[in-house]
């Protein structure tokens, strides 16, 4: 059984409904499940105690699962206040031989509409661990668990933390003051617990951003893999998994028709592409804004109009961040708004829109349609539509990317996990990637479902190219 106490989903009634789900995503989800028949009599992970903090959907339930099948104890946090899927969490708590009077899975912390101080205290749960000091590995998105841990160290060894009355952001205050706490409560707590870490496997660009940052100035406390630069995640999870997600959510939230309206879709990376192809695919008139003279040239000549915000700022119906920086949309950009242009973000960060400049506007009045839909009206009396308080709205207003694009993903992090838990001496303090070899095996896993037909190279071709018979085709530096 579950300790009572040491889980918080929204409702163990959800359970039945969640497992329905988890077990169609399995179907959908080879890649993962074969990696799940691998190794389930070697169980790698044995030994392992994995935090996660990565949206707890039923995608999410089925990595859960693959990792405690093979052998991992796992606690979970989602990593966004509204992305987590109710039902899903419920499952996961109450576990495949359980039921919601005897939950029997995995302590996890999570619901859709967290605040920030529920969403951070959730954070420090999963990262707890009852018996221990801590987890020995951390699977991240976004990089916020790393965060928490590496600022825990460093105001440990500072012997305080800075008052949070001089936080930078509204969530940065409520990370001090539960900082604050746990040093006058446990003044060792983080110190103990990354000594512990073997290393983290991180999903997203922003969190592998961190990380990067993080080890160019040396603080970087535990080895890492960049999981989102295996081709066959960003590749495919940002772009092929944003083209089924970005309109799924604009149509939840809003159901406006979103033919012949002017989209602008701000950023043409993985994410970025993948959005505008599928607002092209539902008939918008799709423009982009970069400040990548590549990725701009890319945009032209996929056929997008490349413009800036300023141009378009006060003709497109629909607005887009896809960009992973800060500031993209200001207040004052809303203000020259047309009247129910509707505005959402898909980075990973709340950054890209200035929703605290928005609400600082004076006479502006904001109003709840449904929960994750805003309209702003402002003294004129033109409103603008703000979907997720401008977190991202793909997880936010609809269920994320599907089952299959999460399976490569997913595949990606287990291998990842797999690696850096049962060969610590090989990854000394650093950011990796994994081989190529094994993302390609991360392809080879999902094209039988798709009925692919693989061309096998002859060994005459093989050497004519240079290359072994059975992989790996590409150099590092090749961009598919
Ligand atoms: P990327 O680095 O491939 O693309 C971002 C693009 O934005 C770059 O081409 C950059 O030049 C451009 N950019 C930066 N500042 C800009 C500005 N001021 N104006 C216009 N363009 C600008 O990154 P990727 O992989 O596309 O990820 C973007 C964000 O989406 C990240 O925060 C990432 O973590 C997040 N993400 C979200 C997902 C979701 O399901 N919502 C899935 C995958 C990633």
């Amino acid at each position: 059984s579950l300790t009572q106490g040491d889980f918080k989903v929204a409702d163990l009634s959800l359970a039945d409904y969640g497992r329905k789900e988890i077990q169609l995503a399995e179907h959908e989800m080879p890649g993962l499940m074969s990696i799940r028949k691998e190794f389930s009599d070697s169980k790698p992970l044995t030994g392992a105690r994995v935090m996660g903090s990565l949206h707890m959907t039923v995608q999410t339930a089925v990595l859960i699962e693959t990792l405690t099948a093979l052998g991992a104890d796992v606690r979970w946090a989602s990593c966004n206040i509204f992305s987590t899927q109710d039902h899903a969490a419920a499952a996961i708590a109450v576990g495949p031989d359980g039921t919601p009077d005897n939950p029997q899975g995995v302590p996890v912390f999570a619901w859709k509409g967290e605040t920030l101080e529920e969403y951070w205290w959730c954070t420090e749960q999963a990262l707890t661990w009852p018996g221990q000091p801590g987890p020995n590995m951390i699977l991240d998105d976004g990089g916020d668990a790393t965060m928490l841990v590496h600022k825990g160290v460093e105001f440990e060894k500072a012997g305080k933390a800075p008052d949070p009355s001089t936080a930078e952001s509204d969530e940065f205050r409520v990370v001090l003051q539960l900082l604050n706490r746990s040093l006058a409560e446990s003044p060792k707590k983080w110190t103990e617990a990354a000594a512990e870490i073997r290393g983290v496997t991180e999903e997203t660009t922003t969190g592998v951003h961190r990380l990067y940052e993080m080890h160019r100035d040396g603080s970087l406390l535990f080895p890492a893999i960049n999981v989102n630069d295996s081709v066959t995640k960003s590749k495919f999870d940002n772009k092929y998994g944003c083209r089924h997600s970005l309109v799924d959510g604009i149509n939840r939230a809003t159901d406006v028709l979103i033919g012949g309206k002017v989209a602008l879709v701000c950023g043409y990376g993985d994410v970025g592409k993948g959005c505008a192809e599928s607002l092209r695919g539902q008939g918008a008139r799709v423009v982009v804004t970069e400040v990548d003279p590549i990725c701009a040239l890319q945009a032209a000549m996929d056929g997008y109009q490349v413009s800036t915000l300023e141009d378009m700022v006060e003709t497109a119906d629909i607005f887009v961040t896809t960009t992973g920086n800060k500031d993209i949309i200001k207040a004052a950009d809303m203000a020259r708004m047309k009247h129910q242009a509707i505005v959402g973000n898909i980075g990973h960060f709340d950054n890209e829109i200035d929703m605290a400049g928005l609400a600082a506007i004076p006479g502006v009045v904001r109003d709840e349609v449904k929960p994750q839909v805003h309209t702003w009206t402002f003294p004129d009396g033109k409103k603008i539509i703000v979907l997720s308080e401008g977190r991202l709205l793909n997880l936010g207003n609809a269920t994320g990317h599907p089952s299959f694009v999460m399976s490569n993903s997913f595949a990606n992090q287990t291998i990842a996990q797999i690696e850096l838990f049962t060969k610590p001496e090989e990854y000394p303090i650093d950011v990796y990637r994994l081989p190529k070899h094994l993302d390609e095996k991360v392809a080879r896993l999902h094209l039988d479902a798709l009925g692919v037909k693989l061309t096998t190279l002859t060994k005459e071709q093989a050497d004519y190219i240079g290359v072994p018979v059975e992989g790996p085709y590409k150099s590092d530096h090749y961009r598919y």
